[in-house]
């Protein structure tokens, strides 16, 4: 690994574990595959080995792309590991998040006027939801990109409710969060912290998937949020947790990054909400995986469960 992206790689875990006002290091796109002449198969293994080194970039790839070369298939969690890296919002993204939101739509607006005790009237008002969602038009790249909107998923009147940042490529391909690699390591935390994903609902900040999984946009943000608020309140947990930075900072309209708003509850409209890093960042990271779970030890405490 040349020092420049080695340092790249470093700066992005420092901002993801929450430090500020870092540097910007500019990444020249790898050139090997473009520069050099070589057979499909010798390209297509020259890019399999490089794949670990040239996770946060997918130029290697749309440059293969282009010349039509064979592909070697490339495994669920590289590709998970070649989302890219998340940028921390600042002061003005979120303002602009929450200043230009459109006008609320008239179902959704009765929704947020009624009071939804019974599971049977939350389901059928999520249900109601769902196909609101499913007709929306308000982004106008997400909707041409989109296989399906997102919604959400699980119990209607969970008393914990999980929201993410906004669905990958299996999840726009199965219309349900959280079921790609992504999906598999939360499951897997969701067992060990003694809970069960039958039990919760699960949603995202964005109910389309952003095209190469990039992150969110303020406006798509701000177009979203009517319904993650409908959601909200419909379902009206007891719990959230914001699995990584998109999802904290969005929710809470905070601009620090997961890393400084984990290890505590927060109060949003009377819901304790917990941060923790997101399940893709722990593919890419799994040293992280310790905070996690410490995390998820501080969470489950609130339910009398000591975790070891
Ligand atoms: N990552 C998310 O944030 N949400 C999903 O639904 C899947 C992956």
């Amino acid at each position: 690994m040349n020092s420049k992206r080695a340092m790249a790689q470093l700066l992005k875990h420092l901002a993801c574990a929450g430090v500020t006002h870092l540097p910007r290091v500019d990444l020249q796109k790898p050139t090997m595959i473009a520069s050099r002449s070589k057979s499909p198969q010798a390209s297509a293994s020259s890019s399999a080995k490089s794949a670990p080194v040239t996770a946060y970039t997918s130029a290697p790839v749309s440059v293969a792309t282009a010349r039509n070369e064979a592909r070697p298939a490339v495994s669920p969690v590289v590709k998970e590991m070649r989302r890219p890296p998340k940028v921390i919002l600042s002061a003005d993204d979120l303002q602009s998040a929450n200043s230009n939101r459109p006008p609320l739509l008239p179902d959704v607006q009765e929704m947020m006027g009624r009071a939804f005790s019974e599971v049977q009237g939350k389901a059928e008002a999520l249900s109601v939801l769902a196909k609101v969602v499913a007709s929306c038009q308000r982004c106008s790249e997400l909707c041409s990109t989109r296989t399906q909107t997102v919604f959400g998923v699980g119990k209607p009147n969970a008393k914990i409710m999980f929201i993410g940042e906004a669905p990958g490529a299996d999840e726009d391909a199965r219309g349900e969060p959280f079921v790609g690699p992504a999906g598999q390591l939360l499951d897997k935390i969701v067992e060990a912290s003694q809970l069960k994903r039958k039990d919760l609902y699960i949603c995202n900040i964005l109910r389309c998937r952003p095209p190469g999984n990039r992150n969110p946009l303020p406006q798509e943000v701000s177009n979203c949020r009517e319904f993650l608020d409908a959601q909200i309140h419909i379902v009206k947990p007891e719990y959230i947790v914001c699995w990584g930075t998109v999802a904290a900072q969005n929710l809470l309209n905070k601009t620090e990054a997961v890393g400084k708003l984990r290890g505590q509850f927060f109060d949003y409209h009377g819901i304790r909400v917990m941060c923790t890093y997101h399940p893709s960042y722990l593919l890419r990271n799994p040293a992280a995986k310790k905070q996690v779970w410490d995390d998820m030890k501080f969470f489950m405490q609130e339910f009398g469960v000591e975790l070891t």
